[in-house]
């Protein structure tokens, strides 16, 4: 028998079920999995998070996601957060390890999280460590999607024609995809160094990619 957090789940059924990191709290054993969707702007974070979320139960955070939302409502946090994303520019460290630590608060009982967009610098990174170390928690896996930047460009130009999503013009497509280079790509040591790190084809189709994130994920800790 398997307690998921505080509550009883069921019997250990399938091999996926035991990769999830074992830690004890109050006596009791509980498996998580904490997964980082990494990669470029276009590369599939969010579509391969959400595949993953179903897959695996877990709870999902895109912090570009959460910051539009607060765009969207016209809030100060979400005005501020505009200057800087309209320019395709990061919004500081500050205020999204603000959102990350808010996230944790609310979702205590989560069986494992799936983070989509952060950390985006080694601020980030060190910050989320703390965090999930408060609560004998620690990532598990960053699934690094590869992804050529022809296609990267392609993609978010295809999806601004489709959605108009504000931020997906050539221009501003260009200066994330610098600002990735530069602030984001150092964190792919980071967690190299932390043996965390593993790279994904990120091209071809949502499934045939999706069937390679699953491989990784069923045969971690195998
Ligand atoms: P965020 O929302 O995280 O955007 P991003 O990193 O630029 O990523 P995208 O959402 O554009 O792409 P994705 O990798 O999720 O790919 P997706 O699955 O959507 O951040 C936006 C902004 O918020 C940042 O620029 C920054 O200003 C700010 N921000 C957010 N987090 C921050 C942080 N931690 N710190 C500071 N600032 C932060 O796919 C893209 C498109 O391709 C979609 O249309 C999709 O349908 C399509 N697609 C996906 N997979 C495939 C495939 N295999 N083949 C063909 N098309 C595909």
């Amino acid at each position: 028998m398997i307690y998921l957090r505080n509550k009883v789940k069921g019997f250990i059924l399938t091999k996926q079920t035991i990769i999830y990191l074992c830690s004890c709290n109050n006596n009791r054993i509980f498996f998580m999995l904490n997964i980082i969707i990494f990669g470029a702007p276009g590369s599939g974070k969010g579509t391969q998070g959400e595949n993953l979320t179903k897959r695996y139960n877990l709870t999902h955070i895109s912090t570009g996601e959460v910051l539009r939302n607060k765009i969207a409502k016209q809030t100060e946090l979400g005005k501020l957060a505009d200057k800087y994303m309209s320019q395709g520019q990061l919004v500081p460290d500050n205020v999204v390890i603000d959102i990350l630590d808010k996230f944790f608060a609310d979702n205590p009982d989560s069986e494992g999280y799936i983070f989509d967009g952060f950390p985006r610098t080694l601020r980030q990174g060190e910050a989320m460590d703390e965090m999930l170390g408060k609560q004998n928690e620690s990532i598990n896996v960053v699934l690094w999607l590869d992804v050529d930047d022809d296609e990267l460009v392609s993609r978010l130009l295809n999806r601004g024609k489709k959605e108009g999503r504000d931020d997906d013009t050539l221009e501003t497509i260009k200066s994330r995809l610098q600002v990735y280079n530069r602030k984001t790509e150092p964190l792919k040591e980071f967690y190299s160094k932390q043996g965390k790190l593993v790279q994904i084809d990120g091209m071809g189709t949502v499934d045939e990619i999706f069937s390679r994130i699953e491989n990784v994920v069923d045969n971690l800790n195998s």
